[in-house]
């Protein structure tokens, strides 16, 4: 009996023991890996979130596996879905692109485009570049001429943090894209890189400023000093939150924001709802005129399309006034686009899609003759190869994206961008929280993504047939309609006929 009490103490002696040994194990286990996560530079979250950040890779893998039965498919999350969201990090990542088996894309679905195959695809030694664009040529003194075909569009340093700007402005040079500065001025770090960029004049006018929130001219030509400053775009408005300025809240006021945007620390930064300069399309003309004298580089606006008239009474005015006045370009915000904080109501219910509002302007510099002079840049949710292609086929000249280089910086879709919060350190100004992102390494990223981009276009290209991406057209297009028959995107759009001469609004 007492061998027996004494074999059983020991086992539980030697159990005791080997647990102790296993959990003292796994600590030290736990604290290796923690300082791993901690100190690799390759992944936000688990540099945030060292150990317990390593689930979610866990489960994102899992995910593929146990979705059918707990998760949303491929196809279901909003604003991004998965299948669109997990291309731009593979892109980003410079890993296989490929996927098996079959697309989750569903090709019935009422308004999606498919593109035609060419029975001669372009064989590879007939593969072009992109063809070179040139903005504001013979309108100013320093035209700018780009082969880039997806940029990064306007995310005010302020609403992104410092190093997810660093990231993006290398990552542009390497590429040899431009970004956007967004409302909220120029930074050092968004010309750290040497990337071109573009200037953006919120209706704040932050950065080039007077006291009372007048545009500045002094202030406007030291900024256009700056060479890598390639062009100038006043805001009108912006997709997310059309008549509404930007708001950026108090908490990501920094004093170094302070100090670049001309307003206080700490408060609210709320941005008037229009240009109090800018009533008319002749105010807007004007303000076009004055900037490009100022700077003496092209200068455009961006707008989310409304009411159409607009455009009627602008193109008008700007054959009353001569070529020479026409903005060097317009770009066209979708209803759907991103933003750092905006109110739900205009978010949800304001402005017109891209879909829609592409072709109609499109076609408007079509009939008033003005096509060739004034280029057009567009935006929302063009974020894969297939999206970019549309555009140009539906005759942009330009992509831009701020979501899509959001995901190439490692963004997860967590939605906090307006609170502080980000936990990929790209929409917050918490030192710990941006410590995650390194530049060097997501710079890197920002160029696989575009060089990607432009490689699936050209894919898409090649397939229909045509040598570059920019040759891409409306008879390349299918839009299905209900009942999953298509039509061609020319029958659905057809190209108006030019009337170059004068027109009057009357006349249309
Ligand atoms: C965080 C964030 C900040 C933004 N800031 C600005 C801005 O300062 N000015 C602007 O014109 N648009 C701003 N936008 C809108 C984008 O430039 C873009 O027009 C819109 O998100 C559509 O592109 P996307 O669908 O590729 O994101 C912002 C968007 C996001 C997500």
């Amino acid at each position: 009996m007492d061998d027996l009490r004494q074999v059983a103490q020991s086992v539980i002696q030697w159990g005791a023991l080997t647990l102790l040994f296993a959990l003292a194990v796994g600590v030290v286990m736990i604290v290796v890996v923690y300082f791993i996560d901690k100190t690799q530079t390759a992944q936000t979250i688990r540099r945030n979130y060292p150990v317990v950040g390593r689930f979610r890779y866990l489960f994102e893998h899992l995910g593929e596996f146990f979705r059918q039965y707990f998760f949303a498919m491929d196809r279901e999350e909003l604003p991004f879905n998965r299948a669109e969201r997990s291309w731009v990090y593979k892109a980003a990542k410079k890993v296989d692109t490929t996927i098996a088996f079959g697309s989750t894309r569903p090709l019935n679905l009422e308004g999606d485009a498919i593109f035609l195959n060419s029975a001669f695809p372009t064989l590879s030694e007939d593969v072009a570049e992109p063809q070179p664009v040139t903005v504001g040529e013979g309108s100013c003194n320093k035209p700018y001429t780009t082969k880039s075909i997806i940029n990064i569009s306007g995310m005010s340093y302020g609403a992104i943090s410092s190093p997810a700007i660093r990231a993006l402005s290398n990552g542009a040079r390497e590429a040899g894209i431009w970004m956007n500065t967004g409302e909220g001025g120029l930074s050092a770090y968004h010309l750290e890189g040497g990337c071109d960029i573009v200037y953006q004049i919120g209706t704040a006018k932050y950065g080039v400023r007077t006291e009372d929130g007048e545009l500045c001219d002094e202030k406007l030509r030291k900024i256009s000093e700056h060479e890598q400053v390639r062009m100038f775009e006043i805001k009108m408005s912006q997709g997310a939150k059309p008549g509404k300025g930007g708001i950026l809240p108090g908490i990501k006021v920094t004093e170094e924001i302070s100090r670049i945007r001309g307003i206080p620390a700490g408060a609210d930064s709320i941005s008037p709802n229009g240009h109090k300069d800018i009533k008319s399309v002749s105010d807007l003309l004007d303000m076009i005129h004055r900037i490009r004298e100022v700077t003496g580089k092209p200068v455009g606006f961006k707008m989310v399309v409304g009411q159409l008239d607009f455009f009627d009474y602008l193109f008008t005015e700007v054959h009353r006034r001569g070529m020479q006045s026409a903005p060097d370009f317009i770009t066209l915000d979708s209803a759907d686009g991103g933003t750092g904080a905006a109110p739900q109501p205009l978010m949800d219910y304001m402005g017109m899609p891209l879909q829609e509002s592409l072709p109609l302007v499109i076609n408007s510099l079509h009939t008033y003759g003005l096509r060739e002079r004034v280029r057009v840049i567009c935006s929302g949710k063009l974020i894969t190869p297939g999206k970019v292609a549309w555009a140009l086929a539906m005759g942009a000249d330009f992509v831009t994206s701020a979501r899509g280089f959001m995901f190439a910086l490692g963004c997860i879709q967590a939605l906090q961008c307006n609170r502080n919060t980000c936990p990929t350190g790209i929409t917050t100004h918490d030192g710990n929280l941006q410590r995650g992102l390194v530049p060097k390494d997501k710079a890197v990223r920002v160029e696989n993504f575009a060089n990607k981009i432009v490689y699936g276009v050209g894919l898409i290209a090649h397939s229909c047939g045509v040598t570059q991406p920019r040759k891409l057209q409306r008879i390349h297009v299918r839009i299905i309609e209900n009942g999953g028959r298509s039509v061609s995107l020319a029958e659905i759009h057809p190209v108006p006929e030019v009337k170059a001469q004068y027109i009057s609004v009357a006349d249309i």
